[in-house]
């Protein structure tokens, strides 16, 4: 059941070169010890906003044990912003564990596909799954590797990471994705990822090509969390027969063709489910 929660911030810890890229891990301690599934997120709001930021903001759970609540964060804007400024010991509220998060199939191959902060809710994935011969970590990135928490992570399965930093090296991440992705689907594995939109179409369209099982984690823009008002819906992706395209169990609405919140629904689907608009 989520649950508010009142934390307070242990450490903000810069990643990468110092706090000039952006990035950040936010430790929060006191905020009870719930189950969770990786690909599960809270939403996140500092008691020091103001009124002028009424919302809170969504978060990857990276990982929630007794030492607290750990998320990675990357600024992309006011809020983001704000969080980057907070101090030890200031109060944070944040709801949750929400949303439906991965699948756990411990017997088949699963091949993980990141693209940028994307990565985030793998943190809470691998450890679940360290050592495990058959999980394996493909990430892509545009800021240096010491941004994201890939090294922690690429000790605990096989990995391979993808820097964007030169003109022609997406399309070597593109065909290595690729190459892995129809592996897995050979061995009737499982695939997920997260990521910014343009990179999930990628991912969807080679799922439908090779016809992998794949579960995408879409981060739309969110208010409520709760499935209330209805600000973050994502479509079904239907045939010519109208019916959903999924091979997979899909919730009841999207079923029917109808748009389904992301919030309560999500964050995770199946790939073949939903419509990723331009
Ligand atoms: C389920 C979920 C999990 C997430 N997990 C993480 C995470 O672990 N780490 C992380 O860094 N971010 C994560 N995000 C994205 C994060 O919530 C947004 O970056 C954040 O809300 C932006 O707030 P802001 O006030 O800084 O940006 P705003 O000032 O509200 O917006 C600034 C710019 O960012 C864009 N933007 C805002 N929200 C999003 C979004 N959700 N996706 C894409 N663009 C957006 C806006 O269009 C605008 O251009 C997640 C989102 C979701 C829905
Ligand atoms: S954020 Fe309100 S319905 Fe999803």
């Amino acid at each position: 059941m989520p649950q508010m929660h009142l934390c307070s911030v242990r450490a903000l810890v810069p990643l990468g070169e110092g706090e000039k890229r952006g990035f950040f891990s936010l430790l929060l301690e006191g905020c009870g010890l719930p189950d969770w599934t990786p690909g599960q997120f809270v939403m996140l709001r500092p008691e020091s906003w103001s009124r002028e930021l009424p919302w809170a903001r969504p978060f990857s759970i990276g990982r929630w044990d007794g030492n607290g609540l750990e998320i990675f964060f990357q600024v992309v804007g006011r809020g983001t912003s704000l969080l980057a400024g907070l101090r030890p010991g200031e109060s944070v509220r944040i709801f949750g564990p929400l949303g439906q998060g991965f699948a756990r199939e411990e017997n088949k191959p699963v091949l993980l596909l990141a693209g940028g902060m994307g990565i985030a809710p793998f943190a809470g994935y691998i450890p679940r799954r360290a050592g495990a011969p058959n999980l394996r970590l493909c990430f892509g990135h545009r800021a240096p590797l010491a941004c994201y928490p890939y090294a922690a992570l690429a000790g605990n399965c096989l990995s391979e990471h993808f820097p964007d930093e030169r003109p022609g090296d997406l399309p070597s991440f593109l065909r290595r994705m690729e190459e892995l992705l129809a592996g897995n689907a050979r061995e009737e594995g499982l695939v997920l990822a997260c990521g910014p939109v343009p990179f999930l179409r990628a991912v969807r369209d080679l799922s439908l090509k090779h016809g992998a099982r794949t579960q995408i984690s879409l981060e739309n823009r969110m208010a409520c969390g709760l499935g209330v008002c209805l600000g973050c819906v994502v479509k079904p992706l239907m045939d010519d027969k109208g019916r959903n395209r999924s091979r997979q169990p899909v919730p009841p609405a999207l079923e029917q063709g109808l748009p389904v919140p992301v919030c309560s629904c999500g964050p995770v689907f199946w790939a073949d489910a939903v419509e990723l608009d331009a």
